[in-house]
């Protein structure tokens, strides 16, 4: 079975963006850390980053058929997008929202998550651990 990892806005300049908020490992150690942990829990992984909420959209309806469960970093689509919601809520699969930074701890407009309705499990503040976390507790729905 596979755990879809979704990576939003700006994820890809993880590692260099802001590094005093999002670290120095880069999507790629994400992403490779987020595929060890579901590896060792007996799942496989796709990983998909995207700027386009598009993209992001036709990739959760696409995991209806493909993956089992969604490990969500919306970026910055998680303050705006209803339309990720509703893709969420459409393909009835569990969702785990992950965010690197408090968000809580900054700007009020990052406060709000249009996502975190529609998640089973929300998890902040982390660091990019919070992508192990978030692909250990999917393992766990997901009876493993
Ligand atoms: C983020 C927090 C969002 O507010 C921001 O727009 C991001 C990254 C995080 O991982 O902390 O792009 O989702």
């Amino acid at each position: 079975r596979t755990i879809l990892l979704l990576n939003g806005p700006n994820l890809n300049l993880l590692g260099t963006r802001e590094p005093e908020i999002y670290g120095r490992e880069t999507l790629a150690d994400v992403e490779a850390l987020a595929r060890s942990t579901a590896q060792s829990l007996g799942f496989e992984l796709t990983a998909v980053q995207s700027n386009h909420e598009g993209v992001l959209l036709d990739a959760i309806h696409e995991a209806r058929t493909t993956a089992a469960g969604i490990v969500i970093n919306p970026g910055a689509f998680t303050h705006t997008s209803i339309a990720l919601a509703d893709a969420i809520s459409g393909v009835e699969l569990p969702a785990i929202e992950v965010h690197i930074s408090n968000v809580h701890k900054r700007e009020a407009f990052r406060h709000h998550s249009y996502i975190s309705p529609v998640a089973s499990s929300i998890i902040i503040g982390a660091g990019v651990n919070g992508y192990r976390l978030a692909v250990e507790q999917m393992a766990h729905l997901l009876g493993k």
